[in-house]
């Protein structure tokens, strides 16, 4: 992947899986590299901690996205140009246990990052090299059936799960933003990812960490 950043740039989640993995890609191509994660069950900063060998400018932040005072104080001070927010609270199987976790932090924090940035810009001028992007998912738009056709940008909103539900919500205060003030936004619909750094809950490392073990490998309904 070849990137190129020259603003100044917040990531946030960026101790979680798709964050850390990002950083690693871009880090050569990133200035201060300035993280903010609050380090939940799913963020560890030993992800990151090669950063802190290899000379890279590397600040952490651990905090909440929806501190919104530290949140304005943050992009005001460090000049924040570009917010890459995956920041999220990512497990289905968990939002239909725990709903509450993923209404704060997906949709009350990327409403609480879209303020913040949306006064600092303002105060700035608008300039239009700006830019929110929000990290969302194709579960927003439902599940395919075997024959569909692939989701694409035009595909209706029709989320499943609680964790969707909350991503898709976020979706639409970060296309309001854009629509009502302006603010430069872009927002991205990945399927479902696998690699390195990705906590065991999901699939496809559980699968493999139950297979070394020798466990059950478990299924839903009839697989
Ligand atoms: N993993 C996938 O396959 C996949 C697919 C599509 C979209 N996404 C999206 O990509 C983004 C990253 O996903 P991931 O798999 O890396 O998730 P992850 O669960 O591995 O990481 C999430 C990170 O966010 C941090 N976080 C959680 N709540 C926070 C809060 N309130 N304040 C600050 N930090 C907080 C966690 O500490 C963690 O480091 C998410 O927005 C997710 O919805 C993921």
């Amino acid at each position: 992947m070849s990137l190129l950043i020259k603003e100044n740039v917040l990531i946030t989640g960026g101790a979680g899986f798709i964050g850390s993995n990002f950083i690693r890609s871009a880090c050569e191509s990133l200035g201060v590299i300035l993280v903010l994660d609050a380090l939940t069950y799913a963020g560890s900063d030993a992800t990151l901690s090669y950063l802190k060998n290899n000379g890279k400018d590397f600040i952490f932040f651990k905090a909440d996205v929806c501190d919104s005072e530290l949140v304005s104080q943050l992009i005001a001070e460090y000049s924040i140009e570009v917010i890459i927010h995956f920041a999220a609270e990512s497990h289905v199987d968990r939002s239909i246990n725990s709903p509450a976790a993923f209404v704060q932090t997906n949709l009350v924090g990327t409403f609480t990052l879209l303020e913040a940035f949306r006064h600092y810009w303002i105060v700035q001028g608008k300039p239009d090299n700006y830019r929110f992007l929000h990290v969302s998912t194709d579960e927003v738009f439902g599940s395919l059936g075997p024959h569909a056709p692939p989701f694409c940008e035009k595909a209706l909103y029709a989320p499943n799960s609680p964790y969707s539900a909350s991503k898709a919500g976020s979706d639409h205060l970060v296309r309001a933003y854009c629509h009502t003030y302006g603010l430069p936004t872009l927002i991205t619909h990945c399927a479902n990812n696998y690699g390195p750094y990705q906590f065991p809950e999901k699939l496809i490392p559980l699968m493999c960490l139950n297979i070394l073990l020798g466990k059950p490998l478990p299924v839903y309904g009839d697989g």
